[in-house]
């Protein structure tokens, strides 16, 4: 694979070998020249935005205070020492959505979001550690780093949000306008801006497995099928009537036991759990929706594209899109696979349609899940 600029001398696969989940990288002018694709205004009004998750830190007179949004309110700008964290920048404006993607030599099951962070002077959310990989892209301003190793991870108890207790840094750095700091998960940090600053988080997913299980055997409910029903035509009279059988208990495990799941299960299950929106993650269709006929005219014109709060994912024959799933056949999954990867697709490139995909891209577009390119 080829140098991508944002990773300075090195490729994606030697990022991954060296330093994915293993060491932090400092790349100075990642992106030359960057700017911040919101200003300050813009940011603040998405944090008003019921839709849109957000939150304020403060650290006024050394005490800690946090309030999630909608912000209806924020501190002065001239007043030191606040924050405000933007969510999902990625899902409402397409310049964030950009640049998000240009990390897509991550594949979007792992990808997560643009979290946009704007800073008055000293401000910053205290010494930390997440528990994913961030890239930390300095949009504008400056932000002093502390990074550091540690392993003692334990923190100040009885805070509204994540302090360490005991923080020793080990590297230092001022990161300007363009550069940009990797971090793998659980290395401790203390980002503080030096002037009012924005910096830009691109975040990953990493599921804990106890949330994967209880939402697979949520999917799997749906899906089990087990015949027949308890019977004990040998039952003998009980002198102790409250203890529940030997025989029962024996027979309901054996039954229990053969709740299978295969590859596949899984598969359908990973891809709609995976693809599914977040919980404030709203579509709204057109106001005025085209008929289907004129719909696919002027998909065969204009093309198509995924709208920017559109998870698309696939593997093997099955098509997963906002939480849904398809087993599609041959030559339609190609078409698709390629959607879902280019996030658009050309009049021409869709000349070939079947009926079920032009019928699938007409209900898409209904719901505000693609939208005409
Ligand atoms: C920030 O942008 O202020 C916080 C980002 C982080 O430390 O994860
Ligand atoms: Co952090």
């Amino acid at each position: 694979m080829k140098k991508i600029p944002l990773l300075g001398d090195i490729t994606p696969a030697q990022f991954l070998r060296d330093y994915w989940h293993k060491k932090p990288l400092l790349i100075r002018q990642a992106i030359p020249g960057f700017k911040p694709v919101l200003p300050f205004e813009a940011l603040a009004k998405l944090a008003s935005e019921n839709f849109v998750e957000s939150r304020l830190i403060t650290c006024f007179d050394g005490h800690w205070d946090m309030q999630h949004g909608p912000l209806a309110e924020l501190p002065a700008r001239e007043r030191a020492g606040w924050t405000m964290l933007v969510q999902g920048a990625n899902l409402v404006d397409a310049r964030a959505d950009a640049l998000l993607r240009q990390f897509r030599f991550i594949p979007d099951a792992r990808l997560d979001d643009l979290m946009i962070s704007y800073a008055t002077d000293g401000g910053g959310v205290g010494p930390h550690f997440d528990s994913y990989d961030v890239f930390l892209l300095q949009a504008h301003g400056k932000r002093r780093w502390k990074i550091g190793a540690q392993k003692d991870l334990t923190l100040v108890d009885g805070m509204p949000l994540k302090i360490l207790k005991h923080f020793s840094p080990q590297e230092e750095f001022v990161l300007e306008p363009g550069d940009m700091l990797y971090l793998p998960p659980h290395y401790a940090h203390d980002g503080v801006a030096e002037g009012d600053c924005m910096t830009y988080s691109i975040g990953f997913r990493s599921p804990s497995y106890q949330e994967l299980g209880e939402a697979f055997l949520q999917f799997m409910a749906d899906s089990i099928d087990l015949p027949g029903r308890y019977a004990d035509p040998d039952l003998a009279a009980s002198s102790k009537p409250a203890e529940i059988p030997r025989h029962m208990l024996a027979t309901v495990t054996e039954e229990m036991n053969k709740v299978r799941f295969t590859e596949e299960d899984v598969t359908i299950f990973l891809g709609e759990h995976l693809s599914e929106p977040k919980h404030n993650v709203f579509f709204t269709g057109p106001a005025k929706p085209l008929t289907a006929g004129r719909f696919a005219q002027a998909l065969a014109k204009r093309g198509v594209a995924l709208s920017l709060k559109t998870q698309m994912l696939y593997r093997g024959k099955h098509v997963f899109i906002n939480g849904e799933s398809f087993a599609v056949g041959r030559a339609d999954k190609l078409m698709l696979d390629t959607l879902a990867n280019a996030r658009t697709l050309s009049g021409a490139a869709l000349a070939g349609a079947s009926d079920d995909v032009m019928e699938a891209l007409y209900t898409w577009y209904q719901d505000g899940w693609v939208d005409l390119a």
